[in-house]
Protein backbone atom coordinates (compact mmCIF):
# COMPACT_ATOMS: atom_id res chain seq x y z
CA UNK A 1 0.00 0.00 0.00
CA UNK A 2 1.15 3.14 -0.78
CA UNK A 3 1.61 6.03 1.85
CA UNK A 4 -1.15 7.87 -0.07
CA UNK A 5 -3.64 4.97 0.43
CA UNK A 6 -2.72 4.85 4.13
CA UNK A 7 -3.75 8.13 4.85
CA UNK A 8 -7.18 7.61 2.74
CA UNK A 9 -7.43 4.25 4.75
CA UNK A 10 -7.24 5.68 7.99
CA UNK A 11 -8.94 9.38 7.24
CA UNK A 12 -11.89 7.44 5.82
CA UNK A 13 -11.53 4.71 8.63
CA UNK A 14 -12.39 7.36 11.33
CA UNK A 15 -14.61 8.66 9.67
CA UNK A 16 -17.10 6.30 7.67
CA UNK A 17 -19.88 8.22 6.55
CA UNK A 18 -18.40 11.52 5.83
CA UNK A 19 -17.62 11.27 2.48
CA UNK A 20 -21.52 10.62 1.19
CA UNK A 21 -23.04 12.73 4.26
CA UNK A 22 -20.58 15.44 2.45
CA UNK A 23 -21.87 14.57 -1.15
CA UNK A 24 -25.72 14.46 -0.05
CA UNK A 25 -25.50 17.78 1.54
CA UNK A 26 -25.37 19.35 -2.07
CA UNK A 27 -28.54 18.98 -4.22
CA UNK A 28 -27.60 18.84 -8.34
CA UNK A 29 -28.57 22.06 -10.15
CA UNK A 30 -31.74 22.15 -12.11
CA UNK A 31 -32.95 18.75 -10.81
CA UNK A 32 -32.94 18.97 -7.03
CA UNK A 33 -31.60 15.50 -6.21
CA UNK A 34 -28.48 14.20 -4.85
CA UNK A 35 -25.65 13.37 -6.99
CA UNK A 36 -25.56 9.85 -6.34
CA UNK A 37 -29.25 9.52 -7.70
CA UNK A 38 -28.12 11.77 -11.05
CA UNK A 39 -25.15 9.68 -10.98
CA UNK A 40 -27.18 6.78 -10.80
CA UNK A 41 -29.37 7.76 -13.55
CA UNK A 42 -26.42 8.16 -15.63
CA UNK A 43 -25.27 4.64 -14.89
CA UNK A 44 -28.20 2.96 -15.85
CA UNK A 45 -28.93 5.23 -18.82
CA UNK A 46 -25.33 4.01 -20.06
CA UNK A 47 -26.54 0.41 -20.14
CA UNK A 48 -29.92 1.41 -22.82
CA UNK A 49 -27.62 3.90 -24.79
CA UNK A 50 -25.11 0.98 -25.81
CA UNK A 51 -27.42 -2.27 -25.87
CA UNK A 52 -29.49 -2.85 -28.67
CA UNK A 53 -32.19 -3.05 -26.19
CA UNK A 54 -32.98 0.47 -25.26
CA UNK A 55 -34.68 -0.74 -22.04
CA UNK A 56 -31.73 -2.75 -21.16
CA UNK A 57 -29.99 -2.14 -17.07
CA UNK A 58 -27.10 -3.31 -16.09
CA UNK A 59 -26.83 -6.14 -14.52
CA UNK A 60 -23.43 -6.88 -12.50
CA UNK A 61 -22.53 -3.40 -11.60
CA UNK A 62 -18.68 -2.99 -9.37
CA UNK A 63 -17.80 0.21 -7.68
CA UNK A 64 -14.62 0.86 -7.35
CA UNK A 65 -14.03 3.13 -4.21
CA UNK A 66 -17.34 2.54 -2.84
CA UNK A 67 -16.72 4.39 0.54
CA UNK A 68 -19.97 3.62 2.69
CA UNK A 69 -21.93 2.64 -0.66
CA UNK A 70 -24.43 5.46 -1.14
CA UNK A 71 -23.93 4.84 -4.91
CA UNK A 72 -24.08 1.33 -4.65
CA UNK A 73 -27.54 1.60 -2.79
CA UNK A 74 -29.11 3.90 -5.28
CA UNK A 75 -27.81 1.74 -8.45
CA UNK A 76 -29.13 -1.38 -6.44
CA UNK A 77 -32.65 0.49 -5.85
CA UNK A 78 -33.00 1.18 -10.04
CA UNK A 79 -32.79 -2.38 -10.45
CA UNK A 80 -29.55 -3.70 -10.94
CA UNK A 81 -29.24 -7.49 -9.55
CA UNK A 82 -25.99 -7.74 -8.48
CA UNK A 83 -23.67 -4.74 -6.61
CA UNK A 84 -20.22 -5.39 -5.73
CA UNK A 85 -18.04 -2.52 -4.28
CA UNK A 86 -14.38 -2.65 -3.20
CA UNK A 87 -12.64 -0.36 -0.94
CA UNK A 88 -9.72 0.47 0.92
CA UNK A 89 -11.41 0.82 4.38
CA UNK A 90 -13.00 -1.67 6.25
CA UNK A 91 -14.88 0.96 8.50
CA UNK A 92 -16.67 2.67 5.28
CA UNK A 93 -17.37 -1.34 4.26
CA UNK A 94 -18.63 -2.09 7.77
CA UNK A 95 -20.86 1.08 6.88
CA UNK A 96 -21.73 0.01 3.55
CA UNK A 97 -22.92 -3.58 5.02
CA UNK A 98 -25.15 -1.90 6.99
CA UNK A 99 -27.31 -0.71 4.17
CA UNK A 100 -30.63 -3.00 3.55
CA UNK A 101 -30.23 -2.11 -0.23
CA UNK A 102 -26.72 -3.89 0.05
CA UNK A 103 -27.61 -7.16 1.96
CA UNK A 104 -26.36 -8.91 -0.45
CA UNK A 105 -23.68 -7.03 -1.96
CA UNK A 106 -20.21 -8.74 -2.89
CA UNK A 107 -18.51 -5.77 -0.87
CA UNK A 108 -14.60 -6.39 -0.46
CA UNK A 109 -11.72 -4.40 0.82
CA UNK A 110 -8.95 -3.92 -1.50
CA UNK A 111 -6.54 -1.94 -4.02
CA UNK A 112 -8.46 -1.40 -7.26
CA UNK A 113 -4.87 -2.14 -8.59
CA UNK A 114 -5.35 -5.72 -7.95
CA UNK A 115 -9.29 -6.52 -8.26
CA UNK A 116 -10.31 -9.52 -6.21
CA UNK A 117 -13.01 -10.50 -8.94
CA UNK A 118 -12.88 -12.46 -11.98
CA UNK A 119 -12.40 -11.74 -15.76
CA UNK A 120 -15.49 -10.23 -17.40
CA UNK A 121 -17.22 -10.49 -14.10
CA UNK A 122 -19.50 -7.53 -14.48
CA UNK A 123 -21.09 -5.56 -17.41
CA UNK A 124 -20.79 -1.86 -15.51
CA UNK A 125 -17.91 -0.33 -13.50
CA UNK A 126 -17.93 2.66 -11.77
CA UNK A 127 -15.81 4.78 -9.65
CA UNK A 128 -17.05 8.17 -8.03
CA UNK A 129 -14.81 10.92 -6.31
CA UNK A 130 -12.39 7.55 -6.04
CA UNK A 131 -10.60 7.08 -9.69
CA UNK A 132 -9.21 10.71 -9.19
CA UNK A 133 -6.85 9.66 -5.94
CA UNK A 134 -5.70 6.35 -7.03
CA UNK A 135 -1.75 5.84 -7.76
CA UNK A 136 -0.80 3.50 -10.94
CA UNK A 137 -3.78 4.28 -12.55
CA UNK A 138 -2.85 2.83 -15.71
CA UNK A 139 -2.40 -0.94 -13.58
CA UNK A 140 -6.44 0.03 -12.49
CA UNK A 141 -7.59 0.72 -16.19
CA UNK A 142 -5.57 -2.65 -16.93
CA UNK A 143 -7.90 -4.66 -14.40
CA UNK A 144 -10.87 -2.60 -15.24
CA UNK A 145 -10.61 -4.00 -18.57
CA UNK A 146 -9.96 -7.28 -17.61
CA UNK A 147 -13.40 -7.97 -14.92
CA UNK A 148 -15.44 -5.72 -17.54
CA UNK A 149 -16.96 -7.72 -19.96
CA UNK A 150 -16.55 -6.70 -23.77
CA UNK A 151 -19.27 -3.82 -24.30
CA UNK A 152 -19.14 -3.06 -20.70
CA UNK A 153 -19.95 0.67 -19.87
CA UNK A 154 -17.34 2.79 -17.46
CA UNK A 155 -18.64 5.79 -15.98
CA UNK A 156 -16.56 7.81 -13.50
CA UNK A 157 -16.98 10.79 -11.58
CA UNK A 158 -14.18 13.10 -10.57
CA UNK A 159 -14.06 16.43 -9.11
CA UNK A 160 -14.03 19.60 -11.42
CA UNK A 161 -13.24 22.55 -8.82
CA UNK A 162 -15.22 24.86 -7.03
CA UNK A 163 -18.02 27.82 -7.24
CA UNK A 164 -18.40 30.80 -5.63
CA UNK A 165 -17.50 30.32 -1.82
CA UNK A 166 -16.33 27.11 -2.56
CA UNK A 167 -13.25 29.03 -4.87
CA UNK A 168 -12.85 31.70 -2.12
CA UNK A 169 -12.06 28.96 0.12
CA UNK A 170 -9.48 27.50 -1.69
CA UNK A 171 -7.71 30.51 -2.63
CA UNK A 172 -7.46 31.29 1.20
CA UNK A 173 -6.76 27.88 2.28
CA UNK A 174 -3.71 27.41 -0.77
CA UNK A 175 -1.26 29.24 1.22
CA UNK A 176 -1.74 27.26 4.64
CA UNK A 177 -2.01 24.11 3.46
CA UNK A 178 1.83 24.94 1.59
CA UNK A 179 2.80 26.09 5.07
CA UNK A 180 2.11 22.25 6.73
CA UNK A 181 5.12 20.77 7.77
CA UNK A 182 6.52 18.30 5.15
CA UNK A 183 6.32 15.18 7.97
CA UNK A 184 2.48 16.31 8.20
CA UNK A 185 1.40 17.00 4.92
CA UNK A 186 -1.53 14.69 2.69
CA UNK A 187 0.51 12.63 0.48
CA UNK A 188 -0.10 13.60 -3.02
CA UNK A 189 -2.51 11.25 -4.21
CA UNK A 190 -3.69 10.40 -8.04
CA UNK A 191 -2.93 11.11 -11.58
CA UNK A 192 -4.11 14.25 -12.96
CA UNK A 193 -5.04 12.53 -16.07
CA UNK A 194 -8.26 11.42 -14.39
CA UNK A 195 -9.32 14.81 -14.35
CA UNK A 196 -9.55 16.09 -17.74
CA UNK A 197 -11.61 14.38 -20.60
CA UNK A 198 -7.76 14.34 -22.88
CA UNK A 199 -6.35 12.43 -20.05
CA UNK A 200 -9.21 10.03 -19.51
CA UNK A 201 -9.01 8.93 -23.15
CA UNK A 202 -4.86 8.98 -23.03
CA UNK A 203 -5.71 6.27 -19.81
CA UNK A 204 -8.53 4.45 -21.69
CA UNK A 205 -8.45 4.19 -25.41
CA UNK A 206 -5.17 2.18 -25.23
CA UNK A 207 -6.44 -0.51 -23.24
CA UNK A 208 -9.63 -0.80 -25.54
CA UNK A 209 -12.39 1.97 -24.59
CA UNK A 210 -13.95 4.23 -26.79
CA UNK A 211 -13.38 7.75 -26.14
CA UNK A 212 -15.71 8.76 -22.90
CA UNK A 213 -19.03 11.04 -23.03
CA UNK A 214 -18.10 13.67 -20.49
CA UNK A 215 -21.00 15.73 -18.89
CA UNK A 216 -20.56 18.19 -16.39
CA UNK A 217 -22.88 18.57 -12.97
CA UNK A 218 -22.97 21.35 -11.04
CA UNK A 219 -24.02 20.97 -7.13
CA UNK A 220 -25.73 23.53 -5.29
CA UNK A 221 -23.78 23.89 -1.32
CA UNK A 222 -25.25 27.06 -0.52
CA UNK A 223 -26.22 27.81 2.98
CA UNK A 224 -25.74 30.08 5.76
CA UNK A 225 -22.07 31.06 6.05
CA UNK A 226 -21.75 28.28 8.75
CA UNK A 227 -23.03 25.45 6.89
CA UNK A 228 -21.03 26.34 3.91
CA UNK A 229 -17.68 26.95 6.09
CA UNK A 230 -18.08 23.18 6.66
CA UNK A 231 -19.19 22.26 3.72
CA UNK A 232 -15.56 23.48 2.49
CA UNK A 233 -13.76 22.40 5.46
CA UNK A 234 -15.00 18.91 5.31
CA UNK A 235 -14.10 18.48 1.44
CA UNK A 236 -10.60 18.50 2.24
CA UNK A 237 -8.33 15.84 3.22
CA UNK A 238 -5.79 18.17 4.32
CA UNK A 239 -7.39 19.90 7.11
CA UNK A 240 -6.75 17.10 8.77
CA UNK A 241 -3.37 18.97 8.57
CA UNK A 242 -3.85 22.79 9.90
CA UNK A 243 -3.51 23.08 13.75
CA UNK A 244 -6.08 24.77 15.40
CA UNK A 245 -4.72 28.56 15.09
CA UNK A 246 -4.41 27.99 11.74
CA UNK A 247 -7.39 26.83 11.18
CA UNK A 248 -9.15 29.81 13.09
CA UNK A 249 -6.97 32.18 10.95
CA UNK A 250 -8.34 30.31 7.73
CA UNK A 251 -11.60 30.94 8.96
CA UNK A 252 -11.28 34.67 9.74
CA UNK A 253 -9.88 34.61 6.38
CA UNK A 254 -12.84 33.08 4.79
CA UNK A 255 -15.32 35.10 6.08
CA UNK A 256 -13.98 38.33 5.16
CA UNK A 257 -13.29 36.89 1.71
CA UNK A 258 -16.95 35.83 1.18
CA UNK A 259 -18.48 38.84 3.13
CA UNK A 260 -19.87 40.41 0.08
CA UNK A 261 -20.93 37.28 -1.18
CA UNK A 262 -23.77 36.65 1.35
CA UNK A 263 -27.38 37.52 -0.06
CA UNK A 264 -29.94 39.92 2.47
CA UNK A 265 -31.48 36.71 2.95
CA UNK A 266 -28.48 35.61 5.03
CA UNK A 267 -27.48 33.04 2.58
CA UNK A 268 -23.95 32.47 0.74
CA UNK A 269 -23.58 31.02 -2.45
CA UNK A 270 -21.25 27.96 -2.87
CA UNK A 271 -21.31 25.00 -5.62
CA UNK A 272 -19.08 21.79 -6.77
CA UNK A 273 -18.36 21.02 -10.18
CA UNK A 274 -18.32 16.94 -10.72
CA UNK A 275 -17.34 15.78 -13.99
CA UNK A 276 -18.73 12.60 -15.21
CA UNK A 277 -17.05 10.57 -18.13
CA UNK A 278 -19.00 7.63 -19.51
CA UNK A 279 -17.24 5.25 -21.50
CA UNK A 280 -17.43 1.81 -23.03
CA UNK A 281 -15.20 -1.53 -23.69
CA UNK A 282 -14.57 -2.32 -27.42
C1 LIG B 1 -13.73 10.68 -1.70
S1 LIG B 1 -14.00 9.03 -1.21
C2 LIG B 1 -15.45 8.63 -2.18
C3 LIG B 1 -16.19 7.43 -1.66
C4 LIG B 1 -17.46 7.05 -2.42
N1 LIG B 1 -17.20 6.74 -3.82
C5 LIG B 1 -18.50 8.14 -2.29
O1 LIG B 1 -18.64 8.94 -3.23
O2 LIG B 1 -19.20 8.21 -1.27
C6 LIG B 1 -12.71 8.15 -2.07
C7 LIG B 1 -12.69 6.65 -1.77
O3 LIG B 1 -11.76 6.00 -2.64
C8 LIG B 1 -11.12 4.96 -1.90
N2 LIG B 1 -9.87 4.63 -2.59
C9 LIG B 1 -8.86 5.48 -2.89
N3 LIG B 1 -7.86 4.82 -3.52
C10 LIG B 1 -8.25 3.53 -3.63
C11 LIG B 1 -7.65 2.35 -4.17
N4 LIG B 1 -6.45 2.38 -4.72
N5 LIG B 1 -8.35 1.20 -4.12
C12 LIG B 1 -9.58 1.15 -3.54
N6 LIG B 1 -10.20 2.23 -3.00
C13 LIG B 1 -9.55 3.40 -3.04
C14 LIG B 1 -10.95 5.59 -0.51
O4 LIG B 1 -10.73 4.63 0.48
C15 LIG B 1 -12.27 6.34 -0.35
O5 LIG B 1 -13.25 5.54 0.25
Amino acid sequence: MTSAEEFLRSYHDARPEAASELAERGRVVGDGRSVYEVFADRVVAAKGNTDTNTEAKPQAVLDLGCGDGALLAALKTRGVAKVAGLDLSPGQLAAARKRPELGEADLKEGRAQKLPFADNEFDTVVSFMALMLMADVEQVVAEVARVLAPGGTLAIGVGGGGREAMEVFLKVARPLFAVVPQERRVPVAGDPRTRTREGLDQLLTPKGFEPVGWERIVVDFGGTPDEVWQTCHDSYYQMVTLDETHKKGLRTAFTVATRNLVTAEGRLAASACIDVAVTRLR
